[in-house]
């Protein structure tokens, strides 16, 4: 008897147990608004549990997350990395030609792309960064209080990052588009299609802005269209490139400076560490995408029948990986929901992914952040809350629509 029930367990031990089901839809505005009473449901019900609300997997502790963003053998990309499966008709998004590839195809592609924003490239951007951050932080100064969603993290990101590509994308267009591309990530929601209607006006500007002839010489889109003439890159594939950048590069980077300030105003202790040891900072902006990560939820689809953390998957089904939920999982962070700008998370954290498909922007965000937060740093002395914060409604993004901040000169 014994032995038969030591058996039956091995054998559900290497054939995985059923998903256990968790019954809470993660995008309606009630959880986006706070998602992290979700993400301590979704860790505690199982390493991997079906959702029921739309018969997906769904994983939110550390060491699952990571291993469906990285185990690309295991878990694809190419059937698309949001909620639908870009192999099914009907199909309604054009596919991202980098992200939702799978080697051997991502790691040619993902090669150029490295040469053409490389760690050299991008040192030279710093000085431009420089005087636009002097000439924020010298406004903000002037105004005392302010809201600094848009005069910080939108003001700075929406003009040294267009800058660095080389295209004009005007500020209330942008974040209409962010809205609408992390939306489309999620389901085809209300919240999604709101989105969509309020795009429709600029959806002609939208699809001008990743073509040739926006590029202005010098940026990084340039390079990549000449990289497509020198049959580097496939045919026809710099617009859908140019477009991916845009897409990544800007909300997430908004996302985190916002988070960033939002708390080290509300830890005196931590501002004036960062004042004294500027080295800091680079932990003070890594430790906000822990803490809060920007971009929330991506997905994969199983490629084939597989066990994940105990539990059985069937192949074809999409899993949603939700990093904001890995990024504070107690199994892996010591008092995850507190920010501790001495943490060490860089490298840890999954705010920007895991294997393959890693950010490959990850430099520029960081040197936007340093170059930014290492201005404010220097020249003011304190920074505190003047208002409750407001976060933006999407699927996909967590994001502050408005922080209302109060500063004193150094
Ligand atoms: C704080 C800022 C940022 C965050 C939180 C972030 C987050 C991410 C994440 C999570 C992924 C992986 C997606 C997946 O595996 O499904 C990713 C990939 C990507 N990111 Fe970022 N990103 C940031 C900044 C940027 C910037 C500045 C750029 C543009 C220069 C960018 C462009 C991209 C691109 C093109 C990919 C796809 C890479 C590939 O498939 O090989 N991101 N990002």
């Amino acid at each position: 008897m014994l032995r038969e029930a030591t058996q039956a367990t091995a054998q559900a031990g290497k054939d995985g147990i059923e998903a256990p089901v968790l019954d809470i839809d993660p995008f309606t505005e009630t959880v986006l608004a706070d998602p992290y009473p979700f993400h301590a449901a979704l860790r505690e019900t199982g390493a991997v549990v079906l959702l029921r609300p739309y018969g997906i997997y769904a994983v939110g502790r550390h060491e699952e997350a990571k291993t469906v963003l990285s185990d690309d053998e295991r878990f694809m990309a190419s059937a698309g990395t949001g909620m639908y499966d870009l192999r099914k008709p009907g199909a309604w998004r054009p596919r991202s030609p980098l992200l939702e590839t799978d080697p051997p195809e991502h790691t040619k592609l993902r090669a150029v792309l490295t040469r053409i924003i490389s760690p050299f490239v991008i040192r030279k951007w710093r000085a431009d960064f420089e005087v636009e951050a002097e000439r924020i932080v010298e406004r903000i100064l002037d105004l005392g209080t302010f809201d600094a969603v848009k005069e910080i993290a939108e003001g700075f990101v929406l003009t040294v990052f267009p800058n660095a590509i080389g295209v004009d994308i005007p500020h209330e267009n942008a974040v209409a588009i962010g809205d609408m591309n992390f939306n489309a990530i999620g389901p085809n929601n209300e919240i999604f299609q709101r989105s969509l209607r309020k795009v429709e006006p600029i959806l002609e500007w939208y699809q001008k802005s990743f073509q040739r002839e926006s590029m202005r010489p010098g940026g990084f889109g340039e390079q990549i269209y000449l990289a497509q003439d020198a049959s580097e890159l496939p045919a026809d594939s710099a617009p859908g490139l140019v477009r991916s950048f845009i897409r990544g590069g800007m909300d997430t980077t908004i996302a985190g400076i916002g988070f960033a300030l939002n708390q080290l105003a509300r830890s005196p202790e931590q501002w004036d560490a960062i004042r004294t040891e500027p080295a800091l900072v680079r932990g003070a902006f890594e430790e906000a995408i822990r803490h809060e990560a920007p971009s929330q939820t991506q997905f994969r689809t199983v490629v084939r029948e597989t066990v994940l953390g105990g539990v059985r998957l069937d192949a074809d089904r999409k899993v949603a990986i939700f990093m904001g939920a890995a990024n504070r999982d107690p199994r892996r962070w010591d008092h995850p929901d507190s920010y501790d700008i001495r943490r060490g998370a860089a490298g840890i954290h999954l705010a920007f992914g895991s294997g393959a498909h890693i950010c490959i922007g990850q430099m520029i965000a960081r040197l936007e952040a340093e170059v930014i937060l290492s201005a404010l740093a220097r020249r003011t002395a304190t920074i505190e809350i003047a208002g409750e914060p407001s976060y933006r409604i999407i699927n996909t993004l967590r994001t502050l629509k408005e922080l209302p901040l109060r500063v004193t000169r150094a």
